[in-house]
């Protein structure tokens, strides 16, 4: 691990969705249902890092980056951004967290405007931070359409006039407009063409190679976190249960449920197929011990009472199994 100043650190994050009020049965008042989206999150980013975040759906990692972004208050531990709880920023501290911290959303398109042009789209970030005149703005929105690949004229174009693939490439260049320094992905290429996929990821690496960004990315693709991040956390309901240097995890992972996704997903490009071996128990109701315990082939008899913290092994990996595939 790098010895750069933490961007974020997350220290035992929790985040609780109350899905209902409760009731009355023959029993008696019921409690009100609720549901760990996280629980326990620890995790730590430098400046530089490249982090992806993979599992499978529901596991929590969209959730994660919204805590990071502040969108979401945790419902307990902390989130930091440069040593400063994210949710209580002050108003200073909030505002260059808002212009060094860019996010490209899942559904890029529905994070776009319609009624706005491409000029306006990727102009608010760069007004909004008062980074030039007006009369310089054209072109400076022509050099981040450039950047991204696209022609200048792409600036009086609506989101509606453009294809999948040029839609992120707008989200990218307005990502990019507030020069930030860290860029928060949420499947930011999935459902493209395998060639656009490719020309997009070259793009990311690209800019963080050039920029030193640090990237926070999720993907269901064990092949794209491996081409673009560093570094690897992998999600199951709500919790990290193994993370390490991504060539390392996906070469010899150590959690049974980081090689059932290898196992799920072995070609470039192939998201991972939803349906792994076993049935994800509901994230309301959670077996005692360790929540893959029901899928797992290692499991044994104290995986169903004890829970297993992410702990540390003598190789320095991060892994939450008490059987870990160590050889
Ligand atoms: N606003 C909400 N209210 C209640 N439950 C929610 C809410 N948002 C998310 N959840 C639940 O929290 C869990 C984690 O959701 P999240 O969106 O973070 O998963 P994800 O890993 O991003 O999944 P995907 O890969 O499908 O995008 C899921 O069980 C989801 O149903
Ligand atoms: S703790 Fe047990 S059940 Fe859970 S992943 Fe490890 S071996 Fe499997
Ligand atoms: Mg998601």
């Amino acid at each position: 691990m790098s010895d750069a100043a933490p961007i974020f650190r997350l220290l035992d994050v929790e985040k609780v969705y109350q899905i209902d009020r409760g009731g009355w049965s023959r029993l008696g008042r019921r409690p009100p249902r609720q549901l760990a989206a996280l629980d326990g999150i620890r995790l730590t980013v430098r400046a530089g890092d490249s982090v992806a975040l993979v599992g499978e759906s529901g596991s929590g990692k969209s959730t994660l980056l919204r805590v990071l972004l502040g969108l979401t208050e945790s419902s307990d531990g902390r989130a930091l951004y440069r040593g400063d709880d994210i949710e209580t920023l002050t108003d200073d501290k909030r505002r260059s967290f808002q212009r060094d911290v860019a996010m490209i959303y899942q559904d890029a398109r529905a994070s776009l405007n319609p009624r706005l042009k491409a000029l306006d789209l990727i102009g608010e970030p760069i007004r909004q931070h008062a980074l030039c005149r007006e009369s310089e703005l054209r072109d400076r929105v022509a050099a981040l359409l450039a950047r991204v690949g696209m022609p200048a004229d792409t600036a009086d174009r609506y989101p509606g006039q453009l294809s999948g693939g040029q839609v992120r490439r707008v989200a990218i260049a307005r990502a990019l407009a507030s020069e930030p320094k860290v860029i928060v992905a949420d499947e930011a290429v999935s459902g493209l063409d395998v060639s656009t996929q490719a020309q997009l990821l070259n793009l990311l690496r690209g800019l963080q190679h050039e920029m030193g960004l640090t990237l926070m990315f999720i993907t269901h693709d064990l092949a794209v976190a491996s081409y673009l991040c560093r570094r690897i956390a992998v999600m199951y309901l709500g919790r990290i249960v193994e993370t390490g240097p991504t060539k390392e995890v996906l070469r010899h992972p150590l959690h049974p449920y980081t090689r059932a996704l290898l196992n799920a997903s072995p070609r470039f490009f192939e998201p991972i197929a939803e349906t792994l071996p076993g049935e994800i128990p509901s994230p309301i109701d959670l077996p005692p011990g360790c929540r893959f315990a029901g899928r797992c082939p290692r499991a044994a008899q104290d995986c169903r009472t004890h829970e297993p913290p992410l702990a540390t092994t003598h190789t320095k990996r991060e892994v939450a199994c008490l059987h870990p595939l160590i050889d």
